[in-house]
């Protein structure tokens, strides 16, 4: 009589190691996977929905090309080349290219230039947003040289109406 029950309760303890061992080998994975999945999230490229930021340092840089008639004209050109497929003839975000557009499988337009809330921005920040881009918008750092991303500063600041460039905060600080 006495046999049978002492090895039933030595059995319990005989088998509680390995059923903790599972246990403790399934949180370690978990904590694993979640571990892995919080250094992925902050590691992953900024989408959708994050403000676009440039660095302040970026921001505080000086325009060194004149906003005269001739680099406006330049600008011009260089913007219907390179921005009117997704930004539009008048900087709207109505392109051609514009309905196409999409980040991670969401659909994204491309920023309003012709916004008031652009003269939020400084020259530097624009001049920092088209150089780096920001998918699907490309990197313009190889495609124009210096002197042209600033000709296209001065042009897309035309883009926004006069009487609504109440924020204009171009060349001082600002963000
Ligand atoms: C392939 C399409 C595409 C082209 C070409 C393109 N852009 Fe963009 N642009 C975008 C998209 C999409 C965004 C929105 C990005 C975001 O919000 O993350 C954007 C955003 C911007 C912004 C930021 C607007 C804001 O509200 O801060 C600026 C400035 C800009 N583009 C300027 C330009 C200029 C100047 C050119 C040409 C040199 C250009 N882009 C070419 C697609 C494009």
């Amino acid at each position: 009589m006495l046999i049978p029950r002492n090895a039933a309760v030595e059995a319990k303890p005989l088998r509680k190691p390995g059923i903790n061992h599972a246990l403790s080998l399934a949180g370690s994975c978990i904590a694993l996977l979640l571990g892995l999945l919080a250094g992925f999230s902050q590691s992953a490229p900024k989408t959708e929905g994050e403000a676009w930021i440039a660095p302040a340092r970026a921001a505080r840089k000086q325009n060194p090309i004149p906003a005269d008639a001739t680099s406006i004209a330049q600008g011009k050109e260089l913007f219907v080349l390179g921005c009117l497929p997704c930004h539009g003839p008048s900087g709207k975000g109505d392109g051609p290219a514009a309905a196409t557009l999409e980040r991670n499988g969401v659909p994204i337009r491309p920023g309003n230039l012709s916004s008031a809330k652009l003269w939020e921005q400084t020259d530097g920040t624009l001049f920092w947003k088209l150089s780096e881009g920001r998918s699907p918008m490309p990197s313009f750092q190889e495609t124009f040289s210096e002197t042209q991303r600033w000709q296209i500063v001065n042009y897309v600041r035309t883009l926004v109406p006069k009487e609504e460039n109440k924020n204009h905060v171009a060349n001082s600080g600002g963000k």
